[in-house]
């Protein structure tokens, strides 16, 4: 999969672009502020639908201005396509896929895979489990409308038995009534935990490979999925059953559910140590770059097409040998790398960016 051209009107710092892009690597260099990220952003876009950046949609219209475009123009193995996507500052968003609206975002989910990387990703492997919980459930549900489906039928569950915990003023009674959900909590549960493992099963050995590979071997990762485990589905549904009843007096207590599929987390090891609390910034940063392109790796297993790779300002952490290798792989698909100072290679596409203009 590759972008051929991408044009711009409005959008963040850009009045009007329209540019082409290379096949392989292409480098995006600029100083400071002058709409490096703005353009990987535009790009991501096209991929899920909305904005990798918090914050309210019409913040993407150029200030002073009254709707923007994003338009880019795709290549895959058998097609070609083309997203549009429009917004006006009354709150409108259009998206059209070769030159069809579309209804719901989902349509667009397929069309056109990226994989995005900036800084910020470290939070995947520094802050919370809901951090690594959002990783997995993203991915999921990109490649299974079933599990997206299940995720939402979970939380709608889990909301109604936290409040009937909260509102507790009869323990005989709850006891009794709680029943209703925690039969339908068990089902949808351990469905969601089956599809996590799986998932992680199957992210490992890419994972493992490509942190070797970055890491000239002196690393090895591991992942495990920490919770509820089983081996099959009535295994994690016995388990999430006996788990759950255990702990209803401290349920109770708290006014709250403490165990299931929103509790859980995936623990990362880095030669046997647990690399949240113990690694190294340019350690942490390796293993989130891993785990995405493990994620490729998948994806592309999935769909038969390699994704396109955005790397945002990523390199600047990683030693000489870290960089080399991540360049080097990054040359299997289209890729994008942002940063302020490069060094020449006769092998990538430069463009520089300079207040919202693009020069090749
Ligand atoms: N809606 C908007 N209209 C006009 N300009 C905007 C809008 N939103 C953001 N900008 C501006 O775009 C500029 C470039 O932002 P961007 O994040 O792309 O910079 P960058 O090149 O990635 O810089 P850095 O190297 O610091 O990461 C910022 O100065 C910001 O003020
Ligand atoms: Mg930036």
């Amino acid at each position: 999969m590759k972008i051929k051209n991408l044009n711009l009107e409005n959008f963040r710092n850009y009045s009007q672009v329209n540019v082409d892009f290379f096949d392989g690597v292409n480098i995006i260099q600029g100083k400071n502020a002058q709409g490096k990220t703005n353009l990987l952003e535009a790009i991501f876009f096209c991929s899920i639908g909305k904005s990798l950046r918090v914050g309210r949609e019409k913040e993407i219209i150029k200030f002073n201005e009254n709707n923007a475009k994003i338009n880019i123009k795709i290549e895959k193995k058998y097609k070609k396509s083309q997203i549009l996507i429009y917004f006006s500052k009354n709150n409108k968003k259009s998206i059209k896929i070769d030159n069809i609206s579309i209804k719901k975002i989902g349509e667009l989910l397929g069309e056109f895979n990226a994989i995005y990387f900036s800084p910020d990703e470290l939070k995947l492997i520094k802050e919370s489990p809901e951090d690594r919980r959002r990783f997995i459930d993203i991915h999921i549900s990109q490649i299974s409308k079933q599990y997206f489906y299940l995720l939402n039928r979970y939380e709608k569950i889990l909301a109604n038995r936290n409040k009937l915990l909260k509102n507790n003023t009869d323990t005989k009674i709850l006891k009794e009534t709680i029943e209703i959900w925690n039969t339908q909590l068990i089902d949808i549960g351990s469905k969601i935990i089956l599809y996590r493992i799986d998932f992680i099963n199957k992210l490992l050995p890419y994972a493992k490979k490509s942190h070797s590979y970055l890491t000239s071997n002196d690393e090895i990762l591991d992942l495990e999925y920490s919770g509820i485990k089983g081996k099959d589905l009535l295994d994690i549904k016995t388990k999430l059953q006996k788990e759950l009843s255990n702990s209803l007096n401290k349920d109770i207590k708290l006014g709250f559910t403490n165990i299931g599929p929103h509790r859980d987390d995936i623990k990362i090891f880095v030669n046997k140590i647990d690399i949240k609390t113990f690694g190294s910034q340019g350690q942490q940063r390796t293993v989130a770059l891993s785990l995405k392109l493990a994620e490729l790796e998948i994806m592309k297993e999935e769909t038969g097409e390699m994704p396109i790779l955005l790397l945002d300002d990523v390199l600047s952490e990683l030693d000489k040998s870290r960089k080399e290798k991540l360049l080097k792989f990054c040359s299997k698909t289209q890729t994008f790398i942002t940063g302020t100072e490069f060094e020449f290679n006769p092998n990538y596409h430069y463009f520089t960016i300079n207040n919202g203009n693009i020069k090749k």
